[in-house]
């Protein structure tokens, strides 16, 4: 379960719009092909963009013809600009670009070496990104019962990082260890991440998994019949508040209605220090098509419109715990959060 590729020719992206249907990787060689398939969302998921990016701003340097370093610095930078712009909510993005925006421009090096350096840190974001899954997967995997149905929403797995993924690397790890687990997944409309992708993800690891329509959480949770929520992040504020897949904010208060326990998984990546509450977290708005249309059906009446924020904002105080892969953080988050990025 690979969705990115890399190697001398390009870039290989597997084409998470035709999952379940068709395993497809479609090849990008600019920056500007890159870009694109962000904002269409061959590839999805906040660290899973961010790793995209990198690789992106290597093809960019690659690329680049300028008539001096300061020339090239300045057309680096731009590429950068332009990536970074392709979604707004993931602060991955935007972190992965900046990373290696600093290593060209801190290092006293030729053009060439600056590529090669650049090489090495996109690929290390992407190998940081794996071990920082499995680091939160160990650790959360302490949270969950030992017999549980754990409700996820979105698809935070494989497919959204480097590999294993956050909250799903968090259920894996729990399953490996020998825990009796079964996962609701959020079919998450419109785009429908756990119907498609949340889905596909544990039938191939042999994880025990049932597709649940969004609207029925709460009804679930009522019932008794979810021990724990384990959602990703797009962004983390410095006070707490998580920006995630639209959905997650009424999830969060249902779950402190039903006592259930609900847990964020995100690397340090996605906490976003300079953001200081979730007020300040730019939230993407998409194609209100993405709504009106079901598989490329339309569903809804013509002449009627739709309202399509893919993020919302939950606020800090209904999270029992964050979990990240150097500890797992618990209120006052502000103090904690800051401690762990520190770490
Ligand atoms: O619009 P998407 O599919 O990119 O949204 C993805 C999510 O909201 C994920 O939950 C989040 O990025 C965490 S992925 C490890």
């Amino acid at each position: 379960m690979r969705p990115i590729l890399w190697d001398q020719k390009g870039l290989l992206l597997l084409d998470q719009r035709l999952l379940p249907w068709k395993e497809k990787y479609l090849r990008f060689k600019t920056p500007a092909q890159v870009k694109q398939a962000i904002k269409k969302m061959v590839v999805r998921g906040a660290p899973a963009i961010g790793i995209t990016a990198a690789i992106g701003l290597v093809l960019g340097a690659e690329r680049i013809k300028a008539r001096s370093k300061k020339d090239f610095l300045a057309k680096l930078k731009r590429i950068g600009e332009s990536l970074k712009s392709a979604r707004p909510t993931a602060v991955n993005l935007a972190w992965a670009v900046d990373r290696l925006i600093k290593v060209a421009q801190s290092e006293d090096l030729s053009v060439d070496d600056i590529v090669s350096r650049l090489r090495q840190e996109a690929l290390k974001i992407w190998e940081e990104d794996i071990e920082a899954n499995k680091a939160m997967g160990r650790l959360g995997a302490k949270l969950i019962p030992a017999k549980a149905s754990v409700l996820t929403h979105c698809n935070a797995g494989a497919l959204a990082t480097g590999g294993y993924g956050t909250a799903i690397g968090v259920i894996r790890a729990a399953f490996e260890a020998g825990k009796e687990i079964e996962v609701i997944a959020d079919e998450t409309r419109p785009w429908l991440q756990g119907a498609r992708l949340t889905a596909w993800e544990l039938k191939k690891v042999g994880i025990p998994v049932k597709i649940s329509p969004d609207g029925a959480a709460g009804s679930l949770m009522a019932q008794g019949k979810v021990q724990a929520i384990v959602v990703g992040a797009d962004r983390i504020a410095a006070n707490g508040d998580v920006a995630n897949k639209i959905g997650t904010y009424s999830l969060a208060v249902l779950a402190r209605e039903n006592q259930v326990p609900f847990y964020v998984a995100a690397p340090c990546s996605t906490i976003d220090l300079a953001t200081s509450t979730g007020k300040d977290i730019p939230i993407e708005w998409r194609d209100e098509k993405e709504v009106l249309c079901c598989v490329k059906k339309r569903i809804a009446p013509r002449g009627v419109s739709a309202l399509n924020p893919a993020f919302d904002v939950t606020p800090n105080s209904y999270i029992s715990a964050i979990i990240t892969e150097r500890q797992v953080v618990k209120a006052p988050y502000e103090e904690n959060l800051a401690k762990a990025v520190e770490a």
